[in-house]
């Protein structure tokens, strides 16, 4: 353990992610709670670097908890993976008088917090993103809220796609990662979820059970197509061809990364950002919060970086019974 701080930063980087502002605002009170000073960095490592840093006090943080994006605003600096640029990160933490910092991001950010604290400076990440791909928490900030707006979006196209007795192909996000297509696909009923981890391209058997299907009188057919399977567009040309059944894609894109944070997105971002500064407080570095078998701890970010998760093996193991895997 290092020394305890005495005035902390909060920033977000990589992708938004709803409950990004939860996170902000419980590091925030935590840290004032704490008797600490706290500093907002604005735009990520790039805003670091340019030293957008404000003062931020418990009313910065009222009114919030509620809202999507990042009241911090995120950016990509790709600058910082140059140790030059860590270093005067580093001095320029040191110059406003900054000894600790919670980073709330996704893994590529984690590697940022990881060079930081090389540096000297204490930092602590937080998992912030949609994709529920970061290896050692089962939870990351905004999944949760992103898999809702994506069902809810499914559940409308399922409405039109029955009045046109159509095949709807909706592709999600997630990067690499079939999580949220695995988790939208089973709450929307699809009868298709394609993900990276699982799909090489067999389109021939999606064709062959949409004839069955329509056989057996379905009129409309949902696929669940994985951002980082992707191609949905031509994917849809090819059915319509093979089966004769008209096929739309639907790329729902980045709405899947706005909207007003769940319950769960809240409370949890909470419970991460608080923990994160309790955690400088005892004087801790390079770890990251995870939630794992019901309680939210800390891991080492090299080790938490090098482990690896594939789907959720029992969610996968149900589409075998309950859709039809591509
Ligand atoms: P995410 O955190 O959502 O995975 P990125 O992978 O885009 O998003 O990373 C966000 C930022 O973290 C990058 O723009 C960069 O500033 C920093 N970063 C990513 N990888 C590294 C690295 N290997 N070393 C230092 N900084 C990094
Ligand atoms: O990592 C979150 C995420 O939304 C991914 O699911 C997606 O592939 C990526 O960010 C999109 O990045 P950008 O917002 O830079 O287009």
């Amino acid at each position: 353990m290092g020394n305890a701080v005495k005035t902390i930063g909060v920033l977000t980087s990589g992708g938004d992610a709803p409950g990004m502002n939860a996170a902000i605002r419980a590091v925030v009170r935590t840290g004032i709670a704490n008797g600490l000073k706290v500093k907002g960095i604005q735009r990520g490592f790039a805003g670091l670097l340019e030293e957008e840093i404000i003062d931020m006090t418990s009313i910065d943080v009222s009114d919030i908890i509620q809202l999507g994006g990042t009241i911090l605003y995120t950016a990509r600096c790709l600058e910082f993976k140059e140790l030059e640029y860590q270093k005067k990160a580093a001095e320029i933490c040191r110059k406003h008088g900054i000894d600790g910092i919670v980073v709330i991001g996704g893994d590529g950010s984690f590697n940022g917090a990881s060079r930081l604290s090389e540096q000297g400076i204490n930092t602590i990440g937080v998992p912030g993103t949609i994709d529920l791909d970061i290896a050692c928490t089962e939870y990351t900030i905004g999944f949760d809220t992103a898999i809702n707006t994506a069902m809810e979006a499914i559940d409308r196209l399922r409405d039109t796609s029955e009045s046109h007795e159509r095949c709807s192909i909706v592709e999600v996000m997630g990067r690499t990662a079939g999580h949220i297509a695995l988790w939208t696909g089973i709450a929307s009923g699809a009868e298709y979820i394609l993900t990276t981890e699982e799909y090489h391209g067999d389109i021939q058997r999606i064709i062959t059970k949409i004839q069955d299907r329509r056989k057996m009188g379905k009129k409309n057919h949902i696929i669940v197509n994985a951002e980082g399977v992707g191609n949905s567009n031509e994917m849809a040309k090819v059915i319509e061809l093979a089966t004769g059944v008209e096929t739309r894609a639907t790329i729902l894109g980045h709405i899947q990364r706005g909207g007003n944070p769940t319950c769960k997105d809240r409370v949890y971002a909470s419970a991460m950002g608080a923990k994160a500064v309790e955690l400088l407080c005892e004087g801790a570095s390079n770890r990251v919060v995870g939630y794992h078998n019901g309680q939210f701890q800390d891991y080492d970010i090299q080790e938490a970086l090098a482990m690896t998760k594939g789907l959720d093996p029992y969610l996968f193991h149900i589409t075998k019974k309950l859709t039809t895997r591509g």
